[in-house]
């Protein structure tokens, strides 16, 4: 053991190095499953050797803490649907943000009952002790809020995704002046600690922090939370790697470097393929002014559209040489994937190439659909994404939109007056023909109509995503009716 003691920094320098390869690996589909190993064995090495070069750890303490972690852990690992795993990894981030609070407070309680006992008595019993230096101080007092806010604001984050009562998103004049009143009393105090030490200053920064956590995310709508937890996951990174100072631990500062540069580049990556900007998203309430719209904000002006049937749409499928498949949040919501994954199959077994087109934000979560599809098999090569695909679609007979809506919307490109004027799209109205699959006219997660349902190209077919594709399956097979 104090071999491990001893090259404790070597064993540091292979987890970090581990850890970039784990982000590498994560990039891409085919390489994720080595990404995630590369993850594991570096976090089982970051873990050992900090056993080995805690001094005095109580080890039944933290075995227990371990054993309790683990079985929490695999218990929600195994039984978390897929459709659940933004919320599981809100409530994940909450527990980085505690965990940055408690180190902090455990540090300074340890420091100020060293300072209590007196360094006489300390230097008898064979104690070093150094007085907190102000960057010491400094580093607690950050890691401490940002912690603090983390908690907080993941745990509505975790509330609201899972729709509980008491995530309520907050509206009204008052909530800026009191998110502003809030941050500001909490720096003051923060700063007044920093400057004294006083521990009255060093509660209320905390209670403050963890207030502000809760007023500065209940505001935005339910539909931004995707970006607001990659947003957390970025703080959650810096808390660590903010408490890695404190414990003069450089694995923690790596580790938590790294999740807090790739939560920020994630969350700047969906703002732009939504084209907004995360100053919009955190502070500008929710998209088209109001909540998630569903269906039933759908309600516009009569227009003419015109609609078909399963069996119709699988005609037309089997007798096309190219088809290409936009699934989008309805297809997660209708759990549809393995009935497209069979739909797919099937089309081409009878010739036809088959392809998926994957729009950054389609869905609810960053890489939604290319996990749904994961799950239900559908092989990496047929999967594009947008830049790789948009120039196909002119030479494509039957694009078929799955419970897609803005991301397909030419509003995107044709309309400067559009909310999302600007957004890069699926580029599906380029389509020979284009078939969608939705339940309703319903609006989707933006709240506006789309002019590719009124195209003269386009048949909607409307039912449950999964009802309608087995349907489609069905009629190609030549069993329905
Ligand atoms: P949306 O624009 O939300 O449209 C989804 C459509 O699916 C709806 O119009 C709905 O119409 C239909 N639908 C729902 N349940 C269905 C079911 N069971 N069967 C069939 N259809 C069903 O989805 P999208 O095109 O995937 O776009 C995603 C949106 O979410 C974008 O605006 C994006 O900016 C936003 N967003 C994404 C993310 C990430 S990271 N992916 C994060 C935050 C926000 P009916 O009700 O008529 O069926």
């Amino acid at each position: 053991m104090e071999f491990i003691r001893e090259y404790a920094d070597w064993f540091y320098l292979i987890g970090a190095v581990l850890f970039i390869l784990t982000l590498r690996g994560l990039s891409g589909p085919k390489t994720a499953i080595a990404g995630n190993r590369y993850g594991m064995i570096a976090m089982a090495i970051a873990v050992v050797t900090t056993f080995f070069v805690a001094e005095n750890p109580v080890v039944w303490m933290i075995l227990a803490a371990m054993a309790a972690g683990a079985v929490v852990g695999i218990a929600r690992a195994r039984t978390v649907p897929m459709t659940q795993m933004p919320e599981t990894v809100a409530l994940m981030h909450s527990l980085v943000g505690l965990a940055a609070v408690l180190i902090a407070v455990a540090a300074i309680i340890h420091n100020n009952k060293l300072v209590e006992l007196g360094p006489d008595l300390l230097a008898a019993n064979g104690v070093t002790f150094h007085e907190m230096s102000k960057v010491h101080l400094f580093e607690l007092f950050v890691g401490c809020f940002v912690g603090a806010i983390t908690f907080t604001a993941s745990v509505f984050a975790y509330g609201k995704l899972a729709a509980k009562k008491w995530a309520k998103t907050i509206s009204g004049g008052w909530v800026k002046p009191v998110q502003a009143l809030i941050f500001i009393a909490m720096l003051a105090a923060g700063i007044h600690f920093f400057l004294t030490g006083s521990m009255t200053s060093f509660w209320a920064m905390t209670g403050l922090a963890l207030a502000f956590g809760w007023v500065w995310i209940a505001p935005v709508g339910g539909g931004d939370m995707p970006v607001v937890v990659s947003l957390l996951n970025s703080f959650s990174g810096w808390a660590a790697a903010g408490i890695g100072f404190t414990l003069e631990n450089n694995m923690l500062i790596v580790a938590g470097s790294l999740v807090g540069s790739s939560g920020a580049i994630l969350s700047y990556i969906m703002c732009k393929a939504m084209n907004r900007s995360i100053i919009n998203v955190l502070f500008g309430g929710a998209m088209g002014g109001a909540a998630a719209p569903t269906a039933a904000t759908g309600a516009q002006v009569q227009r003419n559209y015109r609609s078909g049937s399963a069996d119709d749409a699988g005609f037309l499928m089997s007798n096309a040489d190219s088809v290409v498949i936009v699934p989008g949040y309805g297809m997660a919501q209708g759990r549809a994937q393995n009935a497209v994954k069979e739909l797919a199959n099937l089309l081409k077994e009878q010739g036809v190439t088959v392809r998926f087109a994957i729009h950054p934000v389609a869905g609810r979560m960053p890489g939604h659909m290319n996990v749904l599809l994961a799950e239900a098999d559908v092989p990496y090569e047929d999967i594009l994404e947008m830049d790789e695909i948009n120039s196909d679609f002119p030479a494509t007979d039957v694009v078929l939109v799955i419970g897609a809506n803005d991301v397909v919307n030419p509003a995107a490109k044709d309309d400067p007056n559009s909310p999302i004027y600007g957004m890069p799209i699926l580029e599906a109205h380029k389509a020979r023909t284009i078939m969608v699959i939705k339940r309703s006219m319903a609006t989707g997660y933006a709240g506006l109509d789309n002019d590719l349902f009124y195209n003269d190209k386009t048949m909607m077919i409307f039912g449950d995503a999964k009802k309608v594709v087995e349907d489609m399956t069905k009629a190609i097979n030549g069993t329905g009716h």
